[in-house]
C-alpha cells in the first residue's frame, strides 16, 4: 500500500497523513522542526495557540485507545480546534449504518479533519480516498499497516536525546509481526539515515521478508542488543493473533522481556521506548520500565506536540494556515 500521491496536494504539502512510507526526508524534518515550535505551548500559562480557531476535528477511533485518542484531542484544543470524540459503540455504525455514510453525515456538520484509529488496515487511506476534498484524514493507526504519528513522536524523542540519525543502533524488539507502530518505524528511522535497524523476536513474530525493509533481524537478545543506542520494546499484540505463536507468556519474558541484566548489553547511555500500553513482567521489567534510561513518558508527552504539528500541516495545505508555534491566544 503506497499511499504517499494521496497524501500531497499540488504544491507537495501534506495534505492527510496516512502512512510515513514514500515521503521525503525534508518533510520528516519539517514536522519534527513544526512540532519543536508547539514543544513549549503545553508549559505556558494559557496553553493555547489559534492556528485552528474555527477548525472543527472529529476524533474517530474505532478501536480502543488511550494514549492516541487523548493526545490527538489535547493537541487540537491546544490549537483551539473544536473537537468533536464519537463515542462508536453507541454510533450508528452499531446500528448498521456503513462508515461511508457515516462519513458522510459527519461531512454534512462541516468538519474539516478526521483522525482515525481502525481495526482493519488501509481503512485510513479508504476514508481519505471517499471524502470530500476540504477534509484532511489523520491516520491513529490502522490494523497493523501503519501508525504515522506515533513514529514520529518517537522520532521526536529520539532525537531529543540523540541528535544525529545516521550514528544510532536501533534495535525494535517483540511481537514485530502484529505491529502497525515497527512498520511506522522503519519506514522513519530508514528516511531519517539510522545507521542500523534491527528487529529482535521469536521467528512465530517476525514477518516474512521484513529484511527488504533494510532491517537486519536477530531471534536472540543478547546478541541484538549488544550495542544498540535506542530499544523500542512493542506489546504483545494477543488481540491480533489468531493461533499460539508462543509457547507462555512467562517463557517469553525469560528469552524476550527487556530486563536490567539484557538492558547492560546496550550502550550505556542507550535510551529505552515503549509506544504503551506497557504489560510490566511481559515485555518489559518494572525496573527498566522506571529506570533512569527509560523515556516512556516522555513519548507520551511529544505526542502532543507531533499531532499539533501534523493537524497544523494538514490544514495549512487546505487552507494556507501558517504551522507555527506562535504566540498565545490573546483571548
Ligand atoms: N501507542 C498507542 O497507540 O497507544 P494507544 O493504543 O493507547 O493509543
Amino acid at each position: 500500500m503506497n499511499d504517499s500521491n494521496i497524501q500531497l496536494d499540488d504544491n507537495g504539502h501534506l495534505k492527510h497523513f496516512l502512512t510515513i512510507e514514500g515521503l521525503e526526508r525534508s518533510l520528516l524534518l519539517n514536522i519534527l522542526e513544526t512540532a519543536e515550535t508547539f514543544s513549549g505551548v503545553g508549559a505556558r500559562a494559557v496553553k493555547k495557540v489559534p492556528i485552528l480557531r474555527g477548525k472543527t476535528v472529529a476524533n474517530l477511533f474505532f478501536e480502543p485507545s488511550t494514549r492516541t485518542r487523548t493526545t490527538f484531542e489535547l493537541a487540537a484544543k491546544r490549537l483551539s480546534a473544536d473537537i468533536l470524540s464519537l463515542n462508536i459503540s453507541n454510533s450508528a455504525t452499531k446500528k448498521g449504518e456503513s462508515l461511508l455514510d457515516t462519513l458522510h453525515t459527519l461531512e454534512a456538520m462541516h468538519c474539516d479533519m478526521f483522525i482515525v484509529r481502525h481495526a482493519n488496515s488501509g481503512a485510513a487511506h479508504f476514508i481519505a480516498s471517499h471524502v470530500a476534498p476540504n477534509i484532511s484524514v489523520i491516520n491513529g493507526g490502522d490494523g497493523r499497516h501503519a501508525h504515522p504519528t506515533q513514529a514520529m513522536l518517537d522520532m521526536f524523542t529520539i532525537r531529543k536525546h540523540k541528535p544525529d540519525f545516521s550514528k544510532l543502533r536501533v534495535a525494535i524488539v517483540g511481537d514485530i509481526l502484529h505491529s502497525r507502530v515497527a512498520r511506522s518505524e522503519i519506514h522513519a528511522l530508514s528516511i531519517l539515515g539510522a545507521s542500523e535497524i534491527r528487529v529482535i523476536g521469536p521467528r512465530t513474530l517476525i514477518p516474512w521478508h521484513i529484511e527488504t525493509m533494510g532491517v537486519h533481524i536477530f531471534h536472540d537478545m543478547n546478541a541484538g542488543l549488544k550495542d544498540v543506542d535506542v530499544i523500542v520494546v512493542l506489546r504483545l499484540q494477543q488481540e491480533r493473533m489468531r493461533s499460539a505463536l508462543l509457547p507462555s507468556e512467562s517463557e517469553y519474558f525469560r528469552l524476550y522481556g527487556l530486563t536490567e541484566e539484557k538492558l547492560a548489553l546496550a550502550k550505556p547511555d542507550a535510551i529505552v521506548m515503549h509506544p504503551g500500553p506497557i504489560n510490566r513482567g511481559i515485555e518489559i521489567d518494572s525496573r527498566v520500565a522506571d529506570s533512569r534510561q527509560s523515556v516512556i513518558l516522555q513519548q507520551v508527552s511529544h505526542g502532543i506536540a507531533i499531532r499539533m504539528a501534523v493537524m497544523a500541516m494538514t490544514m495549512q495545505s487546505q487552507s494556507g494556515i501558517q504551522p507555527e508555534g506562535g504566540h498565545a491566544d490573546p483571548d
